[in-house]
């Protein structure tokens, strides 16, 4: 029988998004004969008069090496939490029985939503409601639970590794010391992934209060023996002992807490404290932008030929997961329950710190 699939692509755009979306078409229509079409936008392509595409053979040529996605996204339009005008205030509402509406009107028969924990979350939401959902892990962070890797992420530890390489020669040059600023909200991974990649001299991590004098001391140990410069990676998410991590203008986004401005409140932190020069800079989007690395084009494509796998087997309220070296399916509800960080005691830290690098403490001191 004809099936009518539709995908969306919610939250923070990733690279490897395209390639999720051109899998699925693939698999869709060559092996089931099936229709796709791409929901505009996220969620709030749904919100009101639904807003979509054809996706056939020829909408996906030519994408998979490309980054953002052809059918956009917003990390807004969250349905459950909707903001609404009433009496002049703007009130956070739930409107999802609009949007299963909404979505009953374009004939789909289910609903793939690739997104990051809120995507997810939502998906789940709908899922509780009666709506067919399957769910595809995507979020640079890693910091989704129940799969071992999002896609996109390794993609951003390349990125950044590349750019700590770069700052190397300039803060080496300069006899600097360089804060980079890294994306990771709740989770730690990217900094420290490509804090070790990049021969980082610190990192600070979320998931771990960083001590300011543990770091500047541990810049002065290595300007005492002979290394006139270092170089210092900061999750946006991470905070020194005592202090709140930072937020960007609330409002503006309304519903979603932006982070922002870690790098700088460090930098200026050692200024104070150091006798070097000190700069920072704010790695931001270019993360998350570009083309992605074969191994997250890889992940993509297999994790958009198990969503119509799973499709296929009725099994509704999963989400695509890679486990070891399989790609299978685990609940939603599973995934979404708790924030995949980084384990303080874990392997990870420990190897950086056997390495010499401070990771928001130094044992050492
Ligand atoms: O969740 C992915 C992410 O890139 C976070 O690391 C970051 O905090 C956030 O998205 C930024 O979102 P926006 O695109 O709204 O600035």
């Amino acid at each position: 029988m004809l099936k009518t699939l539709a995908i969306l692509t919610g939250g923070g755009d990733c690279p490897g998004l395209n390639a999720v979306i051109r899998g699925v078409v693939r698999s869709a229509i060559g092996l089931h004969g099936w229709r796709v079409i791409g929901i505009e936008d996220g969620f709030e392509g749904l919100i009101n008069t639904p807003r979509w595409r054809e996706l056939d053979l020829n909408a996906v040529r030519g994408i998979l090496s490309r980054g953002g996605t052809i059918i956009g996204t917003s990390n807004r339009g969250n349905p459950f939490a909707y903001p609404v005008e009433k009496n002049g205030k703007v009130e956070l509402t739930d409107i999802s029985d609009r949007v299963l509406d909404n979505f009953r009107k374009l004939g789909a028969d289910v609903l793939i939503a690739v997104g990051g924990d809120g995507t997810l979350r939502i998906a789940q939401g709908l899922f509780e409601k009666g709506l067919p959902v399957i769910g595809v892990p995507k979020t640079i962070d890693n910091d989704l639970q129940a799969t071992d890797v999002t896609f996109g992420y390794r993609t951003a530890v390349a990125i950044v590794t590349e750019a700590l390489d770069r700052l190397h020669s300039t803060a080496e040059s300069h006899h600097r010391v360089m804060v980079v600023e890294v994306m990771g909200r709740d989770a730690g991974w990217i900094a420290l992934e490509s804090g070790i990649a990049g021969s980082a001299d610190a990192i600070l991590i979320p998931e771990i209060p960083f001590s300011m004098s543990d770091l500047c001391q541990t810049i002065k140990n290595r300007a005492a023996r002979g290394s006139r410069f270092s170089i210092v990676v900061v999750a946006e998410g991470a905070s020194a002992d005592g202090e709140k991590v930072l937020l960007k203008t609330a409002g503006e986004n309304l519903g979603v807490e932006r982070r922002g401005g870690s790098g700088h409140r460090v930098g200026d932190a050692l200024a104070d404290c150091l006798d070097m020069e000190t700069r920072v800079v704010t790695l931001g989007h270019l993360q998350r932008g570009g083309s992605p690395t074969p191994y997250d084009r890889i992940l993509a494509s297999r994790f958009g030929v198990k969503a119509v796998e799973l499709i296929a087997a009725g099994r509704y309220g999963e989400m695509v997961s890679l486990k070891g070296r399989n790609v299978v399916g685990v609940t939603i509800a599973s995934a979404v329950a708790n924030i995949n960080r980084v384990d303080p005691q874990g392997e990870l830290v420990t190897t950086a710190q056997h390495l010499g690098i401070m990771v928001s403490r130094n044992p050492n001191q």
